[in-house]
Order: structure tokens, then sequence, then C-alpha cells
């Protein structure tokens, strides 16, 4: 697995797994939380360490169990939450920081590595001031690492300008047909780590045809294509999967390198 080093100097691996629907019924994001830690154990076994998951997704306490299952040191995981910032979580202070807690009482393993704030909220003081509840929980050394979510270019701007506590991480959507260059661009020259989500999930079948054409030369699925582009071009990449195969497709991206032709056709998308 290759790491990245984050502005804080902290490293953690570029590839990881997306929670989502796990832990619940159906796998469906707002099906029964079923505390099933099948998908997780099987993707710790495989190798991801780095756990994507969200106050949204309710499965928090799903993420901190299967963790400890595994019976492999807290400190070799890198686990990531959020919290949203709608009213209900973010109205007043106390509410950020009731909401915070609660994260980590439910993930339950001593801290949490990298906190998000999930969506930026309309108003830049408002983000602003959710980031300072969130600096104080990295001083107090419950939360190692900040960063945003789904934040554009202008709302990034705002928070490295007023916060004391830079921002280490981006996460956004990006896949090829939607790889949002100029948002990766802005992290990349800030020194922010752009993270993709859904990678995987929102591409149509004409842009799979022409992955699974590039692939086939380096014996690879049209998945792989897509993860290996995204890491080699300096993205983090979190895809999910409640399919062993697949778990291991996704993980087994780091054996070859895709040619500069290659990479421009996939950026071209
Ligand atoms: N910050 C945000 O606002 C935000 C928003 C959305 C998602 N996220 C995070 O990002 C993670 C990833 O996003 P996502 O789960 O929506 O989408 P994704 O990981 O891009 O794709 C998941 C879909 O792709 C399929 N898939 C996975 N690996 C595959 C492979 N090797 N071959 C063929 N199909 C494959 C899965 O089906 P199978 O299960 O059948 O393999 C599933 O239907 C989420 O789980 C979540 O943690 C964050």
């Amino acid at each position: 697995m290759k790491n990245l080093t984050m502005n804080n100097g902290l490293t953690f691996p570029v590839l990881g797994t997306g929670t989502n629907t796990f832990g619940k019924e159906n796998n469906n994001f707002n099906g029964k939380i079923t505390n099933d830690t099948k998908e997780l154990r099987s993707a710790i076994e495989l190798g991801y360490r780095l756990i994507d998951t969200a106050i949204y997704y309710r499965n928090e306490e799903v993420i901190g169990k299967a963790v400890k299952e595994s019976n492999i040191d807290r400190c070799e995981f890198f686990i990531t939450s959020k919290i949203p910032t709608d009213k209900e979580f973010i109205e007043t202070d106390e509410l950020v920081q009731k909401h915070v807690e609660q994260s980590l009482k439910a993930i339950d393993l001593d801290y949490i590595d990298l906190y998000l704030i999930h969506f930026p909220h309309e108003s830049n003081e408002e983000n602003l001031r959710v980031w300072r509840i969130l600096e104080t929980f990295v001083e107090k050394g419950l939360i190692k690492s900040i960063g945003v979510s789904n934040f554009k270019e202008d709302q990034l701007s705002y928070l490295i300008k007023h916060a004391r506590i830079k921002p280490v991480l981006n996460q956004f959507q990006s896949y090829p047909g939607k790889h949002q260059q100029s948002l990766i661009d802005f992290c990349k020259a800030n020194d922010i780590i752009p993270e993709a989500y859904q990678s995987l999930a929102k591409i149509n079948d004409k842009t799979k045809n022409i992955l699974v054409e590039l692939a086939n030369p380096y014996n690879k699925t049209w998945s792989q294509i897509v993860l290996n582009y995204q890491v080699s071009e300096g993205l983090v990449v979190i895809p999910k999967s409640h399919n062993k195969q697949h778990q291991l497709e996704n993980i087994d991206i780091f054996d070859f390198e895709l040619t500069k032709t290659d990479i421009e056709t996939i950026k071209n998308i």
C-alpha cells in the first residue's frame, strides 16, 4: 500500500474503503442498521486500513466494532468520519460539540484519525465556526487531522485564510467524466490532498467501454484502471464494494503504470 503525507506531517494510505451502505439491511443506504461487520471484516482481511464513514451513514459503531474484531492494532487503521452541516447538527456550538463527541463514542477507538465537514454550509462564517470547534478536538488529541468534503475553491480559500489549522484534505466526487480537474489542481497547489468519492459508481456505459478497451493490455479491469489513474494523479480513493472479488480487485492496483497516452485519454473523458 502506498502512503501520502498530509500538510500536518501525518501519513495515511492512498486507498481505503467507503462504507456508506455497510452494516445495513439490503445494502441500502437508508436500510436498518444490522450491526453486521462482514463486508468490513472482508475488506480488512484483504488489507484495507483506511475506512470512510460519517454521521449520516449511521454506521460509525459498526466500523468501530469491525476494527476491534480484527484484532489488528488500532494504530494500523485510519478512520475518517464527517459532521453534516444541517441545522440539527451545527446550529449551536454545543450541538457541534455534542455530535463530534457522539462520533468518538460510537466509533469507540480512543481517537478519530480524520474528521471532515461533510458538506459546506452556504455561509463561510458558519463553516469557520464549525471548524474552530473541530480545532479544539485536535488540540485535545481526540481527532488527529481535520478536513472538508464537497468544498469548492472559494469555500476552501476562506477557510485557509481564517483557520488556525489548515484543512489536510478535501473529499469530493471525482470520476472519468467528472474529474473536477480545477478543484484537484487547486487542492494540490494549496497542499490539501484531494480525495475522490464515487470513483466507480457514476461511470456511464460509454465511458466504461472506453475503460475496458484501455484495461485489456494491462490485464486489468476497468475499475482498476480508474483507481490506478486517480492514485497516479495524486488522489486518495475510497471505493466501496459488498463483493469480495471486487474488494480484491480494487486494492490490487499498485503493480502497473499507465502510459502517458492512456493517462491523457482518461483525463480527457
Ligand atoms: N463525502 C460525500 O459527500 C460522499 C458522498 C458519497 C460517497 N462518499 C463515500 O465514498 C464512498 C464511495 O462511494 P460510493 O460507495 O457511493 O461509490 P463507489 O465506491 O464509486 O461505487 C460503489 C459501486 O460500485 C460497485 N463496484 C465496486 N467495486 C467494483 C468493481 N471492482 N467492479 C465493478 N463494480 C464495482 C459496487 O457494487 P458491488 O458492491 O456489487 O461491488 C457499488 O455498486 C462511499 O461508500 C462513502 O464512504 C462520500
